[in-house]
């Protein structure tokens, strides 16, 4: 029997794949995230350890961990910046992340996204509980169509396929751009012809050095001032900043963002920009998915304990 930490409750059902292997669970009601003292202080006294991506676990908490009993950490998310990869592969500690599971349900979220931002259904509500509604307009809420325009897919990965699917039954023509060829009808090498030619562009790639601010000034400057520009992939990866500037410029339309580059703040230069719905990372946030997610990441833990390597090791 090993001795697994939890961080954050779980779904029901979520720690399953631990109880029933018989280890020893000890879940902590962590808020937002857990400090590096504290988790360097408590991860020697575990083999296992179930994060979230509010969790920054870097290479001293690692270090820490990897001087006791730490072995793997299954974080529950599909993105995992917040770990230091790097340092748990040199520390022989084995990462595990949930992919696969939430594809679906965050391609949903892109095009509920989509959907809101481009017919601002979202400030049209809250007006209509704010101040009532005065009566039908012919001028008003005027939003862009979505059916047949362009989506841009940056990145085509799972998601991005996922939301590519939906956009057949909208009648959209799909682009979509990848650091190398996918063979796929659609792909457009450069990123600016991309941006140049979409309607809607969705982000769909993770967070690494190399897409740190992928879109910035420059990139936005691209894009037609009828477009909609929507992320649900990790905040830093659009320059909040330059996009709130582009919005409230209208040198494009309106966005739909679910992520942010300093989780939880939100910039009020964000939240005072025009035709701009805001979510509070809520991409895989379904009953059954988040319980997917934490079933996955706990069944990663089992098996790294049990000696076996699972497919959603996360490698370097
Ligand atoms: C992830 O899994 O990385 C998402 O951001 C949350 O579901």
């Amino acid at each position: 029997m090993s001795r697994i930490l939890v961080l954050h409750p779980l779904p029901p059902g979520g720690d399953d794949p631990l109880t029933e292997a018989e280890h020893e669970v000890v879940t902590l009601r962590t808020e937002g995230s857990a400090g590096a003292d504290r988790l360097a202080s408590l991860l020697p006294d575990f083999d296992g350890l179930v994060s979230l991506l509010t969790d920054r676990i870097g290479r001293d908490e690692l270090a820490a961990g990897a001087a006791g009993r730490l072995r793997v950490v299954g974080n529950v998310a599909v993105g995992y910046d917040n770990v230091d990869i790097a340092a748990a592969e040199e520390l022989g500690i084995a990462v595990c992340n949930t992919p696969g599971v939430l594809d679906d349900t965050t391609a949903d979220l892109a095009f509920l996204l989509i959907l809101a931002a481009a017919r601002r259904s979202s400030e049209a509500e809250a007006s209509l509980r704010a101040d009532g509604w005065p009566g039908w307009d012919l001028l008003g809420y005027l939003g862009q169509d979505v059916h047949g325009a362009t989506l841009g897919l940056v990145g085509y990965g799972r998601i991005a396929r996922r939301v590519a699917v939906r956009a057949a039954g909208f009648a959209m023509t799909v682009l979509h751009h990848a650091r190398s060829d996918t063979g796929v009808s659609g792909y457009v090498a450069d990123l600016h012809d991309l941006l140049r030619q979409a309607d809607v562009v969705s982000i769909h790639v993770p967070l690494t050095d190399a897409t740190r601010h992928l879109i910035g000034p420059a990139e936005l400057a691209l894009m037609k001032p009828s477009a909609v520009l929507v992320n649900t992939s990790r905040g830093p990866v659009v320059d909040e900043r330059a996009l709130a500037e582009a919005l409230h410029a209208g040198t494009i339309w309106g966005a739909g963002l679910d992520v942010y580059e300093d989780e939880p703040a939100v910039a009020a230069e964000l939240l005072s920009a025009p035709h701009a719905v805001l979510l509070p990372h809520i991409g895989s946030a379904s009953i059954q998915t988040r319980t997917k997610m934490a079933q996955l990441a706990c069944r990663g833990v089992c098996e790294v304990l049990a000696g076996r390597s699972p497919p959603n090791r996360v490698t370097v």
